[in-house]
């Protein structure tokens, strides 16, 4: 797909990691809607801002509405609510999976038919494919959107719309700021991704995390979350 004279939708574009997919969607020659649940904190000059909250239905047929020529869609909108599945708050567990299952869903769902050979690129994780202390919320809806991700591939193959899963370790953002470990830079994230759908790839593993986690999946999941047992 050619990014340039695109015309790109971008979900929390107003910060982090989806920030930068808009500023280098306009440095590549697209044409982009730099959506925010608050639009009035988007400072993207050349975007067109709309106001789109991807669990609310309302808010995502308006959006749909308004934009009615996008034919690259990054769902990159994304909540961390560090909750235990067991012992948590379930009404936290439920927002994860609205946000990252049900709101990507949705987006796709009123996105899909307009996006024809276009693309769409769904902003992962590692921990889509794995689990760590306190991830468990946010675990279980990445795995749900990673295999939405699989589906909708299939599902919109013959309209020939590429679909794109992003997986990462930590970035830079403010999602992971209370956290002291080495972290990507998100412009080099979105850089990785937006090449990727450029070369027609369907999954972008952005650093070392994302490798040695998709390959552990291949092993006896005992050396992966026991190693100190083997
Ligand atoms: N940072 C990491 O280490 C990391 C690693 C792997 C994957 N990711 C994924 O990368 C994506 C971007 O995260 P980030 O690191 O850039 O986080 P961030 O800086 O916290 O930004 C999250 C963005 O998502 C928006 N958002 C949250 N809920 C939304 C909703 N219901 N509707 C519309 N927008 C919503 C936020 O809007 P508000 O400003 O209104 O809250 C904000 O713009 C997420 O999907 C995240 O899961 C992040």
């Amino acid at each position: 797909m050619q990014i340039n004279g695109a015309v790109a939708l971008v979900t929390g574009a107003n910060r982090g990691i989806g920030r930068q997919f808009a500023s280098q969607l306009l440095d590549r020659g697209a044409r982009v809607y730099a959506t925010a649940r608050r639009p009035e904190l988007v400072d993207l000059p050349g975007a067109t801002v709309l106001a789109l909250d991807i669990t609310d239905p309302a808010s995502v047929a308006a959006a749909a509405e308004a934009a009615p020529d996008v034919n690259l869609l990054i769902n990159n909108a994304g909540v961390t609510t560090a909750t235990d599945l067991v012992g948590g708050d379930l009404a936290e567990v439920r927002r994860e999976l609205d946000t990252h299952f049900w709101g990507t869903l949705s987006v796709i769902r009123a996105f899909a038919a307009q996006l024809g050979d276009g693309a769409i690129l769904n902003v992962l994780s590692a921990l889509s494919w794995f689990a760590h202390p306190g991830s468990g919320a946010y675990s279980v809806a990445k795995a749900a959107e990673w295999s939405l991700t699989n589906s909708v591939r299939l599902e919109l193959a013959a309209q020939r719309t590429l679909v794109t899963g992003l997986h990462m370790g930590a970035v830079d953002t403010d999602m992971m700021a209370g956290y002291d470990i080495p972290k990507l830079d998100p412009a080099d994230v979105a850089r990785q991704a937006l090449d990727a759908i450029e070369a027609d790839r369907i999954e972008v593993l952005a650093d070392g995390t994302a490798v040695a986690v998709k390959a552990s999946l291949a092993a006896d999941p005992a050396d992966f979350y026991f190693p100190a047992r083997r």
